[in-house]
């Protein structure tokens, strides 16, 4: 049995790929310095595998803390690597905390994982934010990648060419960078999902928030943009489907791909949702009508990013297999169970 470390594995993409790498017989050890999520996570997950995993609080900018936990985990395979700060407004206020969170804590990781001298699977969390606005749609991985727009953006380009260096310039690494479009949903359970501190910067948070009466009224960002109904159009991919493509990346590393292996794929649906759909959709799988505003538009929004998905599809033998019906639904439970537990 491979033993996975999931690092942010408390986290809200994290927790659900620990559900199904335990699903599909791997040992894994959490590592999460809790900065963003909390131990009622950990006790969720125990509840949904039935069985207890291992978890280690850890900063994984704390350099002597890393290089314990690494050296007494010496049997690790592989690694899936969350563990960052997410928030683009944040990045752009406070820019050394984003290249010190997602960056310095990557190279301290990697150093660690390096001085193992073993065969290591490393899986990175990257993001669509890398191609910017783009040129051609459906985006493939072959898209440009342009200036990142906020720091949090430039941590995710740079974080890929670390690692991409990293494979390069050595015998025992093997990578792939995972290019997320835009994740919603919840475990089916409704024990674990996205747990916003604060005022809610992603659409779906807000909208399951205002549906719940926890905020007054969402404000949809812009209805004059060029697509079909004038609001923005995205790719929004179950974060159940976006956890199973963690594993079959895993997977293809361990058993198929050769030494050295490093890519990048897209992880989305393929297909694109606009603003006013994703309400309306949301609206008719929770039956509860939503108030909403027509505002203005968003400072560094794009009309449309949606993926090509047929790299990851060929490759790594997987695609996503729920609605975006299914996915509003979990987050609509999610957040009842929210209201009902007072998370
Ligand atoms: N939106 C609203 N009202 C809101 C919140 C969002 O209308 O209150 C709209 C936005 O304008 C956008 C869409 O809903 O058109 C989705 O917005 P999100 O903030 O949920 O997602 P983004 O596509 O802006 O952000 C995602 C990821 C980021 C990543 C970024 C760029 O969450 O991590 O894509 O690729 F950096």
């Amino acid at each position: 049995m491979s033993k996975i470390l999931v690092t942010g594995g408390l986290g809200y993409i994290g927790s659900h790929t620990v559900v199904e790498l335990h699903n599909q017989g791997y040992e894994v050890v959490i590592i999460d310095d809790l900065s963003n999520t909390s131990l009622n996570v950990l006790e969720s997950i125990h509840k949904i595998t039935n069985s207890s995993i291992k978890f280690v609080e850890l900063d994984l900018k704390n350099s002597v803390k890393t290089k314990e936990f690494v050296s007494s985990n010496k049997e690790i395979d592989g690694v899936i690597h969350f563990a960052a700060s997410k928030a683009v407004g944040e990045s752009v206020e406070n820019p050394l905390k984003y290249y010190t969170n997602n960056l310095f804590s990557l190279t301290n990781l990697l150093n660690e994982l390096k001085n193992l001298n073993k065969e290591i699977n490393f899986i990175f969390s990257s993001s669509a934010t890398v191609y910017g606005d783009p040129k051609i749609l459906p985006i493939t991985e072959s898209e440009p990648i342009k200036k990142a727009e906020s720091p949090y953006g430039n941590t995710k380009q740079i974080g890929e060419e670390i690692i991409k260096d990293l494979v390069n310039s050595s015998s025992n690494f093997n990578a792939i960078s995972l290019r997320y479009f835009n994740p919603i949903g919840a475990h089916p359970s409704a024990l674990i999902g996205e747990l916003p501190i604060g005022i809610p910067q992603n659409l779906v948070p807000y909208i399951t928030q205002t549906a719940i009466g926890k905020r007054n009224e969402l404000t949809v960002f812009g209805d004059n943009y060029l697509t079909r109904d004038g609001s923005c159009i995205r790719d929004y991919i179950h974060v159940v489907d976006l956890a199973k493509a963690h594993i079959k990346s895993l997977e293809k590393l361990i058993k198929e791909f050769s030494k050295n292996y490093y890519d990048a794929f897209n992880i989305g649906t393929g297909k694109g949702t606009s603003v006013l759909e994703l309400i309306s959709c949301f609206e008719s799988v929770s039956g509860k009508k939503l108030n909403f505003r027509i505002g203005e538009r968003r400072k560094g929004d794009i009309a449309k990013c949606f993926a090509d998905v047929s790299k990851a599809n060929e490759l790594l033998n997987w695609k996503s297999k729920h609605s975006i019906e299914d996915a509003l639904l979990s987050s609509w439970n999610w957040e009842k169970h929210i209201k009902n537990e007072k998370l």
